[in-house]
C-alpha cells in the first residue's frame, strides 16, 4: 500500500507519516529533505537558489548531507522552497520518491505532491492542515528545543511566505489531490491527530 501525506509546513504531516509508517509497519521517505538538501547544497556552493541552473547543479549533493542537522533550520527550509519551483530540479528528484514510492510492499511518503505528481496511484492521501496559529506555535516549540533563537511573529511570516510560493508556483503547487482525504489538526494533539490518521488509512484499505 503507498501512503501519500502531503501539506503545509508545519501542519503535522511528518510525525503523521511517521507514525503511519511504524504502525502499518511501511518504510518512510520525508520528500523535503529532499528539496532541504539541494537548497543547502547550492548555499554551500555559493550558488542562488533563484538560478535554475545553481539550483539543478546542487541536486548532486552527497547522500550523507541529508544527516546535517542544518536541513532543518528554518533558513534552509525557506532556500528549499525557492529552489522547489524549478521544474529540473523536480525532475531530478522525482526517480528517487518514484523508486521509493513503488517498492515491493509499499511505502509512506510525505511532501507536497505526493498524491499528485509522484504517487496518484496511492491507495490513501491524505492532505494534513491547520490554521497558521497552530502550525507557528508548534514550529516556535521544535525550534525552541533545539536551542534555535526565533521569534514567533518571524515564524508565522516566514510559514506564509512558504505557503504562497508553494501554493503559487506553476510546477507542482501545493494543493490537495482531488481523492485526498483533509485533515486539520489545528484542535487536534499528537496522539489524536495519529489515530485520525489511522481511520482515514484503514478506510481506504477497505475501500480497495
Ligand atoms: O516539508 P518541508 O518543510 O521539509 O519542505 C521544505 C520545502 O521543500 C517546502 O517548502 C517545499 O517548497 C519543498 N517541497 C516540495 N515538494 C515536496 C516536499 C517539499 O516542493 N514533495
Amino acid at each position: 500500500m503507498i501512503i501519500a501525506v502531503d501539506g503545509p509546513t508545519a501542519s503535522g504531516k511528518g510525525t503523521i507519516a511517521k507514525a503511519l509508517a511504524a504502525h502499518f509497519g511501511l518504510p518512510h521517505l520525508d520528500t523535503g529533505l529532499l528539496y532541504r538538501a539541494v537548497g543547502r547544497q547550492c548555499a554551500l556552493n555559493g550558488g542562488n537558489a533563484d538560478d535554475p541552473a545553481d539550483a539543478l547543479a546542487a541536486c548532486a549533493f552527497p547522500d550523507d548531507l541529508l544527516a546535517d542537522p542544518e536541513l532543518r533550520s528554518e533558513a534552509t527550509g525557506g532556500l528549499a522552497s525557492r529552489v522547489s519551483v524549478h521544474p529540473g530540479v523536480r525532475q531530478a528528484l522525482f526517480e528517487r520518491q518514484r523508486a521509493f514510492a513503488t517498492r515491493p510492499g509499499g511505502a509512506v511518503l510525505d511532501g507536497r505532491d505526493i498524491g499528485t505528481v509522484i504517487a496518484p496511484e496511492a491507495e490513501a492521501k491524505l492532505f494534513v492542515v491547520a490554521s497558521v496559529p497552530a502550525r507557528a506555535e508548534r514550529r516556535f516549540r521544535e525550534m525552541q528545543a533545539a536551542g534555535r533563537a526565533v521569534s514567533l511573529p518571524e515564524i508565522a511570516a516566514d510559514l506564509e511566505a512558504r505557503d504562497a510560493r508553494d501554493r503559487s508556483r506553476a510546477e507542482a503547487p501545493l494543493v490537495a489531490a482531488a481523492d485526498a482525504v483533509l485533515l486539520d489538526t489545528s484542535d487536534l494533539d499528537r496522539d489524536a491527530a495519529i489515530a485520525a490518521a489511522i481511520r482515514i488509512v484503514e478506510q481506504a484499505a477497505q475501500g480497495r
